[in-house]
């Protein structure tokens, strides 16, 4: 196993402490400690703690004994102040005081850079996102992907990885036949023009219902993908500007939500590159022809056959994936890759994966498919006429306006509302999404998710929004030079543990792929504060204790500003 020694503790001095103790007193190896102390569950039970069920191994004792066995040992001293065993769990307190300026004088230095870390330093991440097929409208279920997969990268850049973000179009397969087919029968480019998407949408289901009655039609569709796969320049031609008017749409949803991508290199990047990637299936012995279609057969594993190749010779998007993995591989020698794409393609990664397996790309264990549940809608006034797929442009129209209503409401007076209703609509979907767990549906309840008192984001932009106004009243430069054992109140220093988590809680939405950790911690930092907020003036009479807690509010600023921004949610001053 490698161990890698950077981790959200590696700055902590308390912790590096606990580590040299235990290393000096107990024998415990410093890597060990560092893996396994964590926060107790709840503050009474102190500030750190060792679960010592992974040191059964070592001590060949059962880990309530060894939590009592190591509390005897005289391990309090320095910034330790008292050692407990509670149950399996051996808990550390630190004094307080030196904790409170630890973090506070750590989040006031290090600014937007709280939280990052270098331990993915010389270290590839790809994470292929988004990947909506071309000629056809954006759907909710690529919002998803593009909001998981962006969260994800700027996650893992916090982190201190390389990080490529790769949008793999849909833009090759015999489909863009029945397109540049249908379009030399029935189109325009004058109509393509006015609304490229609609009319290359409805153009494909034109070729459907015609090819029904006219089977020469499909030939026809064959015929001009072969073409295509073939370089013939006219045809190239037409399917490049289908192509580039799909990306200009797409990006302005991108745009709106701030999602950036490295590379577009879809799945006709791979086109030149197939017939190598097949030619070594068939050596590896892996190819076989059933019904006279190229397959790899799966059944051994239980899986249907991962097809290669039609009867007609085309490819498929499997095919495609396998050539893009080994490609990516060969071109950037990432540790991990992710694929965040919808659970339906369950199947398909299975497939994938174990082909790439059995032609002997070991590398294959650090590719994940990072699957997701549906979006539903429950009420509102959604329209659908576009048909059955709800569009993504009208779901984040529909946030502005209903966020535009609220405000109005809110705070009349606000200046550049259009600006903010767009930042808390947009965020309001950014963080609907990102705060359900993966795997599990969305439930898109439009009163809910812009409930500035909910589990939402404008709520932690409102909160965060709340302190940029207690910043701005107290008007004056925030300082260090404060007096820490003035923040004696209970929250207080549950806010300051908090705040302290946040490089925690980073690490662990990047490992796990699981944004909702993020979310969650958010919510859980503004729960506190609001709280505190609601019992405690930050702003009184008394100097030094303004002073005190100016910094801490400032400091969860900070930190909701640091973390909304990791997920790609913006941070208005004012709402
Ligand atoms: N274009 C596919 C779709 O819209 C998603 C592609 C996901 N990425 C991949 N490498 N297969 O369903």
């Amino acid at each position: 196993m490698v161990i890698n020694t950077e981790t959200h503790s590696s700055k902590n001095p308390f912790i590096s402490e606990i580590v040299r103790r235990l290393k000096e007193h107990a024998d415990i190896e410093a890597e060990v400690v560092k893996l396994l102390i964590d926060v107790p569950p709840n503050p009474g039970m102190g500030d750190y703690t060792l679960p010592c069920f992974a040191l059964k191994e070592i001590f060949q004792k059962n880990p309530t004994l060894i939590a009592k066995e190591l509390a005897s040992i005289p391990l309090a001293g320095g910034q330790i102040t008292r050692v407990e065993a509670h149950g399996p769990y051996l808990n550390f307190s630190v004094d307080k005081n030196i904790l409170t300026r630890w973090v506070l004088t750590t989040v006031f230095n290090e600014k937007d850079s709280y939280g990052r870390r270098t331990l993915g330093s010389g270290k590839t991440v790809i994470i292929d996102y988004s990947s909506p097929n071309i000629a056809k409208h954006l759907g909710v279920h690529h919002l998803r992907s593009a909001v998981i997969g962006s969260a994800l990268y700027r996650l893992h850049k916090a982190l201190g990885y390389r990080v490529i973000g790769i949008n793999h179009l849909g833009d090759w397969g015999t489909q863009f036949g029945q397109l540049i087919t249908a379009f030399r029968h029935w189109g325009s480019e004058d109509a393509l023009q006015h609304d490229p998407i609609g009319v290359l949408n409805s153009l494909y289901v034109k070729f459907h219902e015609e090819a029904e009655k006219d089977p020469s039609l499909e030939k026809e569709a064959r015929a001009a993908f072969k073409k295509l796969e073939e370089g013939d320049p006219e045809t190239r031609r037409l399917w490049k500007h289908f192509r580039e008017l799909s990306l200009k749409e797409f990006n302005k949803v991108y745009d709106a939500l701030g999602i950036k991508f490295d590379c577009y290199t879809g799945e006709s990047f791979y086109n030149e590159m197939l017939e190598g990637t097949v030619e070594s299936l068939k050596t590896a012995g892996l190819a076989t022809i059933s019904e006279e279609a190229l397959i790899v057969d799966l059944e051994k594993y239980d899986m249907p056959p991962c097809l290669l190749k039609k009867r007609d010779e085309a490819s498929l998007y499997a095919t495609r994936d396998i050539c893009a993995a080994e490609y990516r591989h060969k071109t950037y020698g990432f540790t991990r890759m992710l694929y965040v794409v919808g659970s339906e393609q369950k199947l398909h990664f299975r497939q994938v994966f174990k082909v790439l397996e059995l032609m002997g790309d070991d590398w294959v264990k650090n590719c994940a498919h990072v699957d997701f549940g549906l979006i539903k809608f429950k009420h509102g006034r959604m329209s659908t006429r576009k048909g059955q797929i709800i569009l993504l442009e009208e779901v984040l129209n529909e946030a502005v306006t209903r966020a535009h209503e609220i405000i109005e409401g809110k705070n009349p007076g606000l200046g550049n509302k259009d600006r903010v209703a767009t930042q808390v609509g947009v965020g309001a979907v950014i963080f609907t999404d990102l705060s359900t767990r993966r795997t599990k549906d969305v439930i898109f309840d439009w009163d809910a998710v812009l409930n500035f008192e909910g589990e939402t984001g404008p709520y932690v932009q409102y909160t965060h929004a709340r302190l940029c106004s207690v910043m701005r009243k107290y008007g004056r430069p925030v300082t260090t030079a404060v007096d820490y054992g003035l923040l004696k109140e209970e929250d207080e220093y549950l806010l300051i543990r908090k705040l302290e988590q946040f490089p925690k809680a980073i690490e662990g939405a990047a490992r796990s792929c699981e944004p909702v950790i993020m979310c969650n911690y958010l919510l859980e930092l503004c729960g506190i504060f609001n709280r505190y907020y609601n019992h405690h003036r930050i702003i009184s009479q008394d100097e030094a204790l303004t002073r005190a807690r100016i910094l801490l509010s400032d400091s969860v600023r900070q930190v909701l500003r640091n973390g909304l921004t990791l997920l790609g949610i913006q941070t208005p001053e004012e709402m």
